[in-house]
C-alpha cells in the first residue's frame, strides 16, 4: 500500500521514538507500519520481512528459518535477536523505528530491555501498541492476502484487491502468496502466537507505556486509533 492510495491527514510533528506494533498473525502490523513509517519518517524494521529476504537470497540464515517459517513456527530468539542488533546498530533508527512482529517470545522482549539500555541509543523509551482482531477475520486476511515482491505493498482480495487481478497497481509486478498464508500454517501461527507471543503482551502492558487499539475497523480508523494511542503516551512521557 503506498501512501498515495488513501486520504491522507499527516499527522502532527511528533517525535515517535521506539515503537512496538503487537498483534496476531494478519491483524495488520505491515499493512499500519507502512503508514506510520510516511507519517513519522521512521523505519519499518519487520523481522518476518527480512528472514524472507534471506531465504529469498539464500542466505545461511534464510535456510535455518525457511522450514520453521512455512510451518508457522518461530525462528530460534538467538537468530532474530542478532539480525535485530544488526538493523538497530543503522543510522536511521535515531528519531525511532517501528518494530513490526518482534518481540515475540518473552527472551526476546528481555533481550531487546536489556539491549536498549546497554547499547544507550535511546533517548525516549519503548512504547508498545497491541493490535486486537477475531480469530475468524484474521483467517480471512491472511488466506486473502497478496504481496507485491518488488515495491512490498499489501493487498487483499476482499479487503484491497489490485485494480488488475493479479498484478501490483504501482509497477505492474505479478502478486504473491506468501508460503505460509495456508489455513494450515495459520493454524499453527495461532498456537505459537497463543503461547509464546501473549506472553509479551502481557510483560508490555505491565510497563505502563502501552495501548489496545481495535484492528476490525478500516485501515484508516485503525492508523488513526494508533497515531492517537502514540501522541498520548509521549504527551504523558510514560
Ligand atoms: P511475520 O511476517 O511477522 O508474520 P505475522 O506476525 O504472522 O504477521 P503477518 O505478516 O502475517 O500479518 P500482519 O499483522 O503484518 O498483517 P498485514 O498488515 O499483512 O512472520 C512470519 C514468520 O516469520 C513467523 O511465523 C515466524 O516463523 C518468523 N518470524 C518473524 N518474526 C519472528 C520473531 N520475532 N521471532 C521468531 N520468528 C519470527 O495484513 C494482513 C492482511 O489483512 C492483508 O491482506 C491486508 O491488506 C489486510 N488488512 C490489514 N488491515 C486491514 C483492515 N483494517 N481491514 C481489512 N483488511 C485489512
Amino acid at each position: 500500500m503506498t501512501s498515495e492510495s488513501r486520504p491522507h491527514t499527516p499527522a502532527p510533528a511528533l517525535l515517535p521514538g521506539p515503537v512496538l506494533l503487537l498483534g496476531a498473525p494478519g491483524v495488520g502490523k505491515g499493512t499500519q507500519a507502512q503508514f506510520l513509517m510516511a507519517d513519522f519518517g521512521i523505519p519499518q524494521i519487520s523481522t518476518g520481512d527480512t528472514l524472507r529476504d534471506n531465504i529469498a537470497r539464500g542466505t545461511d540464515l534464510g535456510k535455518a528459518a525457511k522450514g520453521l517459517m512455512d510451518q508457522g513456527q518461530l525462528v530460534p530468539d538467538d537468530l532474530v535477536n542478532d539480525m535485530v542488533k544488526a538493523r538497530l546498530s543503522q543510522s536511521d533508527v535515531e528519531r525511532g523505528y517501528i518494530l513490526d512482529g518482534y518481540p515475540r517470545t518473552l527472551g526476546q522482549a528481555e533481550w531487546l530491555d536489556a539491549h536498549l539500555v546497554s547499547a544507550a541509543v535511546e533517548t525516549l523509551p519503548l512504547v508498545a501498541i497491541n493490535i486486537r482482531v477475531d480469530e475468524q477475520e484474521l483467517l480471512r486476511r491472511i488466506t486473502g492476502r497478496r504481496i507485491c515482491p518488488v515495491c512490498k505493498t499489501i493487498y487483499n482480495i476482499y479487503s484491497k484487491p489490485p485494480k488488475k487481478e493479479g498484478v501490483c497497481d504501482n509497477d505492474g509486478t505479478p502478486l504473491q502468496h506468501r508460503s505460509d498464508d495456508t489455513e494450515e500454517a495459520f493454524t499453527e501461527r495461532m498456537k505459537a502466537y497463543n503461547s509464546l507471543t501473549a506472553p509479551v503482551i502481557e510483560h508490555y502492558s505491565h510497563q505502563g507505556r502501552f495501548r489496545e487499539v481495535d484492528g476490525a475497523r478500516s485501515v484508516e480508523e485503525v492508523t488513526a486509533s494508533i497515531e492517537s494511542a502514540l501522541r498520548e503516551l509521549r504527551q504523558a512521557g510514560e
